[in-house]
């Protein structure tokens, strides 16, 4: 189908330049091609949408002392600055994003193949988290405006920045996930060095100008390449204090192995996750086939949140598996751009394989594919394929697929999924669906200890933004939302003194004279 001209590629974006030290620098070395697996030709060829730098070694040093210099050991302007004013450079940086969006969204779309509605909604969803996150910092600044005292000991706490922080971002949500550590680690006055992910990074030059212009220098560094070449120096240096990263284990582990002291280095991670959908006999079918629908195959089950394994009730199973199969044969597959489009390409050009692989070794092992066009190859996809029965000795059970392929595994005895998910490594959400409260709440009871959301009758998903977003296990290490980021970010100090006159008169002058930035009983309105 003809691209219409408004998400035509008709010219390459070629990303010369990059952030550190409050200077866009001009970047002169080797460059790296980015393709998107969409093609722009009848013929089926992967498109070219730009390039970006190669860095390695030489440009994480520069921006990690960028970072190092804005913090300056706590004394720089920007962790002594008011939280007001810090939310002034936020707000600043806002309204110079929002003139960004169209093309931001065209280049979701290219790069990562989301539907353009999915891709608006990333953009959109974004702009709200960052007005939230301010709104919830004025509010943490409110609560905080005061002095409290416990046994002739005055304390004015609030909350302070860790340092310097080493942020990064997948390629499911480049924009959001990114964001979502971001904004609240630089409005908490730490500094930061970013690297974008690997599919989904020029979408981010568009916003390299609205970054230099809104923030001190050194507050916001962005660098490109590969993670092996720039975050594992910067980790190796033992400088950064918080590691920020969605992506998985694997690679969260060895990044911070790579830290000499991991005593003094805060994780703030998103990982990996398997959340399965438990389907009760008594469930409504046509609710939990809506639900599951879109738990396992929104943006192509792309999503930490995707619901990546279903356990239905023998009872039901075969009912469920005859709707669900016809359901997911009957979505649309196209460009991001397309109406009503449902399965896009798949970013990563290898994936298709890799899921073929995972079909192969289910279908050999005894599954079945329950779907007419389950399997079925494109240039850039693999049509999703509903497996059953699922075995633990499969693949595609074993491993988080993030992408299109659906396993179901029948059960009779609902301890059977509650132990898998007790011997499972993941723990992030899970979705029940049934009626019967008097089998219902003890799972719930149960689960909640299992997991860190149970989603009931509805499928797995992070939002609303100011829900805590966590998991267990492999699945997570601290907490994000928009109220709880801010406390990831920054850590509780304060001053103290004890109840004399000295004291009073020294705090009383403090506070009129307005010379420190921190005692300050002063409400942001
Ligand atoms: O990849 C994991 C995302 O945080 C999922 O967010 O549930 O809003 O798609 P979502």
């Amino acid at each position: 189908m003809a691209i219409a001209a408004n998400y035509k590629i008709t010219e390459t974006l070629n990303q010369t330049s990059y952030l550190v030290n409050g200077k866009l620098k001009e970047w002169t070395g080797k460059t790296s091609k980015v393709y998107s697996t969409i093609s722009s030709t009848e013929k089926y060829a992967p498109t070219l949408l730009g390039t970006i730098p190669d860095m390695g070694e030489p440009e994480a040093n520069e921006a990690l002392n960028a970072a190092l210099g804005a913090y300056n050991k706590g004394q720089g302007t920007w962790p002594t600055m008011q939280v007001k004013d810090r939310l002034d450079c936020m707000k600043v940086f806002v309204e110079k994003m929002k003139a960004k969006r169209e093309g931001i969204v065209k280049l979701l779309m290219w790069e990562i193949g989301k539907s353009l509605p999915d891709s608006q909604k990333e953009f959109d969803r974004t702009v709200e988290y960052i007005y939230d996150t301010i709104e919830d910092c004025k509010q943490l600044d409110r609560d905080s405006a005061k002095f409290q005292k416990q046994d002739g000991v005055y304390a004015h706490i609030k909350r302070g920045p860790l340092g310097v922080v080493l942020c990064l971002a997948p390629y499911n949500y480049p924009l959001n996930e990114t964001f979502a550590l971001l904004i609240p680690a630089i409005i908490m006055g730490n500094t930061t060095i970013f690297k974008p992910a690997k599919h989904g990074v020029l979408l981010i030059a568009p916003l390299l100008e609205a970054f230099q212009s809104s923030f001190p220098k050194g507050v916001v560094n962005i660098l490109f390449g590969r993670g092996r070449a720039v975050a594992g120096p910067i980790m190796k240096t033992g400088k950064v204090d918080v590691l920020a990263l969605i992506g998985n284990s694997k690679s969260a582990n060895a990044l911070q192995n790579q830290h000499p002291k991991s005593n003094r280095l805060r994780l703030v991670l998103g990982l990996e996750a398997k959340n399965p959908a438990i389907i009760l006999p008594d469930a409504d079918l046509t609710l939990t086939i809506e639900e599951c629908l879109s738990g396992t195959l929104s943006f192509n089950g792309q999503r930490c949140t995707a619901l990546k394994v279903v356990y239905a009730h023998e009872n039901i199973v075969d009912g469920f598996n005859a709707q669900f199969a016809k359901r997911v044969d009957a979505l649309k597959f196209g460009n991001p751009w397309e109406d009503g489009v449902k399965l896009t390409p798949l970013p990563e050009p290898g994936k298709p394989d890799y899921i073929q692989e995972l079909i192969d070794d289910a279908v050999s092992k005894g599954a079945k594919i329950l779907n007419k066009k389950g399997g079925k190859r494109f240039d850039n996809y693999i049509w999703p394929a509903v497996l059953y029965p699922v075995t633990k000795d499969m693949r595609v059970y074993q491993e988080e697929q993030f992408g299109p392929v659906i396993p179901v595994v029948p059960f009779s005895d609902i301890e059977e999924p509650l132990n898998d998910m007790a011997e499972s490594n993941y723990g992030q959400q899970v979705s029940l669906f049934g009626k019967d409260v008097y089998a219902l709440a003890p799972l719930i009871d149960s689960l909640v200890n299992l997991v860190c959301r149970v989603n009931l009758n509805s499928s797995c998903q992070r939002g609303p933004d100011v829900y805590p977003f966590t998991g267990r296990k492999d699945s997570a290490q601290s907490t994000l939302s928009v109220h709880d980021a801010l406390r990831s970010f920054s850590i509780r100090t304060f001053v103290a003194f004890k109840d004399n006159e000295l004291n009073n008169e020294t705090i009383e002058k403090l506070l009129e004279t307005k010379l420190s930035n921190f005692v300050s009983t002063d409400y942001i309105l």
